[in-house]
Parts: structure tokens; C-alpha cells; sequence
């Protein structure tokens, strides 16, 4: 996720821009940039790679300026590169801007002022901004970002400075996170508070859909319409790193926090409440393609391949085409039929996984195209891919996989429903209510983290258990599998996950007191049978915990503890089912006291075989 930094006062501001970028480090990047304004106009320096890049790059001519804006880049629109970085300019380089977030309409944007005569460098979605600021600039830049913020649509913290207004900086945010840092005769701005903390504690968050002029001795916030906003200011008690992971005590309690976020900016130009139809133009499959399609292989590794295992069970119900799915460190080894009818899905939140891009490749030679799905613009997974839809979690800093997770499901989600559209199985008034469910999932994880002491709970009773297992029938075999992989990956406590009917199977020998189950209800068609599951478990002195929907009171005759979470289409049910064993795995690890963020042994990306 990019970062944002801004400075007027006193001071010459470029050494203030570099240590604030600096602090944003841990959002993730591949490129940073910075403007300062002075009497020769605006000096724009950046580069693709390290802050240690940029700072090699302003070593031998240091920009001058007690105003300037600067920028760390996380690709989204455009590879990483020198072009894409920001700040971007207008046509007169009289503007310079810097944005975070995700303009949904750039490319009609880009259209119009391509027609007016405007001038692009670079593939990105901000440098629309820049533009679009320019087209109705009159001297009032104010008013100006106002009306360009009119215009877009989509997620925006965008930052801007004007050579023909030195005595301010202006930002408007919509999604997307700003806060201002007041001074004295001095202010910044930044995607977050860590980025200024050692110069000021007093902030203000301006709300969506506000504009602020930020001047040395004060700041002013509108909304888009001009009409005057009072925001108080607040102090921020929090110290430098707990600043970083947002106020939360760890980078994964955060990033599942951001789960709805990041679902929402899955969904962003995809799906729309107003739109009767998916849009998925990233896919790079035409209609033609996809009626062809008579097979698909889901390659992927981890967290990522129990995505793609409900990602096969909404495609075949939705879609009626066979979906295999392979660990990916398996697929080569097992001579995988494929010829140009099949088509290769790859999931991998880093795309750099090299089993998976081997996996690719593997597939891609025999013939498929591939699609990927991956959190990294230009990764390798991307790069080698016929089409890529990226998921807008950002940066995921945690090992363990959260929001790139129930963001995997999201895109699998809509490319099932995409395919059913193309392919016509299913009817238009099914299609519709499952739009509608799959619009409405980040509000419902929404209440989901607004109150979860009941998981608070459990995890305080079982974190000194011997061991879990889950279990759970059809598409949520995969939240069984992933939340027995978050407990294993960060508590190092012994967990499975296992399909409830192959309980008898085996592993109910492990069940006693000292071994906890967690049982996912949420099935209609496998509800009784999952309840017989339960009653075996508890028949053998184990305890239970369900994860059931709100209103099964009846669930409680039966466990020992029911975890509740809303309603939703069953297909849809598992990125809702994540959530609370996301929380679950993060409590029990915490009570225990491993290092959570970076468990030991593991690495975030795994690029060697
Ligand atoms: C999950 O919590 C993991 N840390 C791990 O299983 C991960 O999902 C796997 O290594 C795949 O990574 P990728 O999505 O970057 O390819």
C-alpha cells in the first residue's frame, strides 16, 4: 500500500520527506519519489527500488524547499519502474501530485483529457489525477482537486502542490488513509502517524470525502462542495512502532482488521451494486475463450491453495466446467493433462512462489493460458501469465496469510460468477442475488470484527491444549484446512484439518479432553451430519467449538462453545468463516507467546523448491 508524506514550514523539508518515508517502510513498496517546491519551480526526484535508491539519487544535489510532498509507490496500475513512480506532473509540470489508492475510472478519465489534448508518461492511475486537476485549474487549486475528486471514482488519498500557490499544500481522501500533523508554523501530512510521530503527537484524520489546505500556520478541511468541516484535533499516545502496525499489537491482528477493506477494493470497477453484470477486464479471456474452456487447473501452494479449494467448488457449482486443483510442488510430477481448452489459475499473494510460477510455466507450455491472481503488480506470476487480476489486499507484512486470503476467495468468487455469466448456467435472478451477497460480504466481516470476545474466549480456554482439529464439509474443507494451518504456522501447536465424514476414518482417535474441535455448521445440506460429527466428538470426552451462523440456537445443545458469524450465499460462506479462525489462531499464539509476525522456520515467500 503506498505511503504519502508532506511538509510546509520552516525547515527545509526533503530530509523530512526521506525519514518519513522511511518510517512508512513496512506498507511495502518498489519505488519512492519526492517534490519540493522553491522559487524555480518543482524538483521531482524518484526511482524505482529502495528508499536507498532515491536517497543515492538526491546524495550530490539535494532539492531545496520548505514545502514538498513524497511518496512511496506500491504498483498497482503500470510495473514498478522510474515513469511509474510518483509524484507525477501535469502537462506544465505547474502541478505535482501524489496518490494512494485505486482511481477506478482513470481509463475513461485518461480518455477525455487524451481528447483534450493532455499528455501522458507514464501507465498509472494517478497521473490522471494530476490532469484532471490541471483541466479545471483557475487559479483556485482548491477548488480545482475539488472537482477533480467529483470525478473520480474509487479510493484516493491525493496530494498535491501548485508553483503558482507556494503557501500551501492541498489533499483530498476518500478510502483511503490521511492524516495531518499540526505543528508550529509548521504541518504535515502522511498516510499514517508514524511517518511525523518525532515532531508531532497532535493530529487531525480528515473523513472521506474531504479536502484540506494545509498552509505553515494552519489547515482548513472542506468537503467537496467547499462547505467548511470542523474536525478536533486528537493526541496520539502511541509509540513509533505500534504507530506502524496501526495502533495493533501485531501486523496480522492488523491486516485481518483490513479484511473488509481489502475486500471492498477486491470488488472496486468489478462488481457494482448499480451493474447487472461482473466486469473482470484484467482476465484477458474472450467470450469465445471462455465458452471453450473445458477444463481448469488451480495451481498454488499454502494459505493460496486452500483458497483455490473453494475456488473449485464455486466454479463447478456455478459454472458446471471441471476444476482440478494441485499443490504445486505436486502438479509437474503427475504429468498433468492440458491442452489449449484448459485454463491455468494461479493464486499466489506474492507471485514469486516458485513452485507455483514452475507450476505455471508447466502448465503454459502444454498449451493453457493462464490466469493469475496475485497481490503484486509484476511479479513473476503476473509477468507470465496471459491476464492477471490482482487482489487489493496490500501489502501483506505478516507470514501468516490473512486479507490475501479471503481476497484470493474474492476474486475466485468473481471469476466464477463472470464465467457463469459468459456461459449462461445460471439464471439471470440467481445471478443477481449472488452479486448482491458477494457486494454485501465486507459489511458482513465488518461485524464480525466489531465483536469477537467469544473467540477471545476460547482461544483463553484451549491455547494449552494438546492440540485442534477442525473440521467441516464441502467448500469449507478449506476453512478447515487454512484454519488448522494458522493455528500450526504461528502457535506451533499440532492442528488438522480434516472432512468431517472421514472422521470415523482415523483421526477421531485423537479426540479426548485434552484435544479441542472445531467444527464449521454453516453447511444446510451437511448440517445433520456435521451435528452426528459433533455428538461423536463429545461421545469421546472432546470438547467443541462451532463456528455457526447467528440464529442457530439449537447448535448450542451440542457444543461446548459456538462461535457466531452472519449469514451469507453458502458458497461464500468461507472468506466469512476465515475471519473468526484467523482470530482464533492469533489469540491462541498469543496467550502462548511465539513470535506471531515472524514465526520461526517460516518465510513469508518461498523462492527456492
Ligand atoms: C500462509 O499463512 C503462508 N504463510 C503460506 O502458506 C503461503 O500462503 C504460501 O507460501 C504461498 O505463498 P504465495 O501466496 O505468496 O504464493
Amino acid at each position: 500500500m503506498c505511503g504519502i508524506v508532506g511538509y510546509i514550514g520552516e525547515q527545509e523539508a526533503c530530509q523530512i520527506l526521506v525519514d518519513g518515508l522511511k518510517k512508512l517502510e513496512y506498507r511495502g513498496y518498489d519505488s519512492a519519489g519526492v517534490a519540493l517546491l522553491n522559487e524555480n519551480g518543482i524538483d521531482v526526484r524518484k526511482s524505482v527500488g529502495k528508499l536507498k535508491a532515491l536517497e543515492c539519487a538526491l546524495e550530490n544535489c539535494v532539492p531545496r524547499g520548505h514545502l514538498g510532498i513524497g511518496h512511496t509507490r506500491w504498483a498497482t496500475h503500470g510495473r514498478p519502474s522510474d515513469e511509474n513512480a510518483h509524484p507525477h506532473s501535469d502537462c506544465t509540470g505547474k502541478l505535482t501530485v501524489v496518490h494512494n489508492g485505486i482511481i477506478e475510472n482513470y481509463m475513461a478519465l485518461k480518455e477525455r483529457l487524451v481528447s483534450e489534448g493532455h499528455e501522458f508518461k507514464s501507465e498509472t492511475d494517478t497521473e490522471v489525477a494530476a490532469h484532471l486537476v490541471e483541466s479545471y485549474y483557475n487559479g483556485d487549486l482548491a477548488e480545482a482537486v475539488r472537482k477533480a475528486a467529483r470525478d473520480m471514482e474509487g479510493s484516493f488519498a491525493l496530494v498535491i502542490i501548485a508553483t503558482d500557490e507556494p503557501d500551501k499544500i492541498v489533499a483530498a481522501r476518500r478510502h483511503s488513509p490521511l492524516v495531518i500533523g499540526l505543528g508550529k508554523g509548521e504541518n504535515y501530512l502522511a498516510s499514517d502517524v508514524a511517518a511525523f510521530l518525532k515532531h508531532t503527537r497532535k493530529v487531525l484524520f480528515a473523513d472521506d470525502d474531504t479536502l484540506a489546505v494545509i498552509t505553515r500556520d494552519g489547515v482548513t478541511l472542506t468537503d467537496l462542495n467547499g462547505n467548511v468541516v470542523e474536525k478536533a484535533a486528537q493526541t496520539i499516545e502511541w509509540d513509533a512502532a505500534m504507530a506502524e502496525r496501526g495502533g495493533y499489537e501485531h501486523f496480522m491482528l492488523k491486516e485481518i482488521h483490513e479484511q473488509p477493506r481489502a475486500l471492498r477494493e477486491t470488488m472496486r470497477g468489478r462488481l457494482a451494486p448499480d451493474k447487472d453484470f461482473i466486469e473482470l477486464p484484467g482476465i484477458n479471456l474472450t467470450e469465445d475463450e471462455i465458452k471453450k474452456i473445458d477444463r481448469i487447473i488451480m495451481i498454488a501452494c499454502g494459505t493460496a491453495y486452500h483458497a483455490s479449494m473453494a475456488g473449485k467448488y464455486a466454479i463447478e457449482q456455478l459454472c458446471r466446467i471441471p476444476v482440478e486443483i494441485d499443490v504445486a510442488s505436486e502438479l509437474r510430477y503427475r504429468d498433468p493433462i492440458v491442452d489449449d481448452r484448459t485454463l491455468g489459475i494461479v493464486i499466489s499473494q506474492s507471485g514469486e512462489t516458485l513452485d507455483t510460477v514452475v507450476g505455471l510455466r508447466e502448465v503454459k507450455e502444454k498449451g493453457a493460458k493462464i490466469v493469475a491472481i496475485t497481490n503484486v503488480v509484476g511479479s513473476m506470476a503476473a509477468r507470465e501469465s496471459d491476464g492477471v487480476l490482482y487482489t487489493y489486499a496490500g501489502p501483506e507484512i505478516a507470514v501468516a496469510s490473512t486479507k490475501a486470503y479471503t481476497t484470493q476467495l474474492m476474486v475466485l468468487y468473481l471469476i466464477a460468477m463472470y464465467f457463469a455469466q459468459v456461459r449462461g448456467t445460471i439464471s439471470p435472478q440467481r445471478a443477481a442475488e449472488l452479486r448482491q451477497a458477494l457486494w454485501d460480504l465486507p459489511q458482513l466481516a465488518e461485524v464480525i470484527l466489531n465483536d469477537y470476545q467469544s473467540v477471545i474466549a476460547a482461544a483463553d480456554r484451549y491455547y494449552c491444549f494438546n492440540g485442534f482439529l477442525y473440521m467441516a464439509r464441502g467448500i469449507n474443507l478449506a476453512s478447515a484446512l487454512e484454519g488448522a494451518l494458522k493455528i500450526k504456522e504461528i502457535s506451533y501447536m499440532h492442528a488438522e484439518g480434516y472432512a468431517a465424514g472421514e472422521m470415523k476414518h482415523g483421526p477421531i482417535a485423537m479426540i479426548d479432553p485434552t484435544f479441542v474441535t472445531v467444527a464449521v455448521t454453516v453447511q444446510s445440506k451437511t448440517y445433520d451430519k456435521m451435528l452426528g460429527n459433533i455428538r461423536e466428538v463429545k461421545a469421546r470426552a472432546g470438547e467443541v467449538i462451532a463456528i455457526a451462523y447467528n440464529g442457530d440456537t439449537g447448535i448450542k445443545d451440542y457444543a461446548d462453545r459456538v462461535i457466531y458469524i452472519p449469514q451469507t450465499e453458502e458458497i461464500f460462506s468461507p472468506a466469512l468463516v476465515a475471519i473468526p479462525l484467523q482470530l482464533m489462531a492469533y489469540f491462541v499464539a498469543h496467550n502462548r507467546g511465539p513470535a506471531i509476525d515472524q514465526p520461526r522456520n517460516l518465510a513469508k515467500t518461498v523462492t527456492v523448491e
